[in-house]
């Protein structure tokens, strides 16, 4: 997706102030990152127990991540997909922040 069809508010975010909010409500925002990884992500990502549906998609515990792997790079595989990896519309900011941290702190 390029980022000329990005909605709106995904232009003007401070990604900085979004990062840095995780530490005012760590368990909550680890229990709705691993919430949401396990209602999306897992189906085609798996988990070092359990291969996903999707053999080519990245396994976040030993692939080299082509992106990146700092939250911003991944904020943007996200946000606007990546080869296979399909965009992920419906998550707001501050969820797509909060599976970060989760896949930061699990994986
Ligand atoms: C429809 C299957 C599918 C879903 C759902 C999916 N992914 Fe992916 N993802 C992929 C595939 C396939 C790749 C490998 C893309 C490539 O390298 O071309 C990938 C790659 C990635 C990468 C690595 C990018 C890099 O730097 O190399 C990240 C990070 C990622 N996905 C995160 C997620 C997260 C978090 C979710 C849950 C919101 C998710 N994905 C949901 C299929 C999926």
């Amino acid at each position: 997706m390029s980022k000329s069809d990005l909605p709106a508010f995904e232009k003007n975010l401070d990604h900085q102030r979004l990062i840095t909010a995780w530490g005012d409500r760590q368990g909550e925002s680890i229990r709705t990152g691993e919430h949401i990884y396990n209602n999306i992500c897992f189906n085609c990502h798996g988990n070092p127990d359990q291969e996903g549906s999707m053999p080519n998609a990245f396994k976040f515990w030993k692939d080299e991540f082509k992106v990146g792997k700092d939250p911003y790079s991944i904020y943007q595989t996200l946000t606007r997909g990546y080869g296979s990896m399909p965009p992920q519309v419906n998550l707001t900011p501050v969820e797509k922040y909060d599976l970060i941290n989760y896949l930061r702190e699990t994986f």
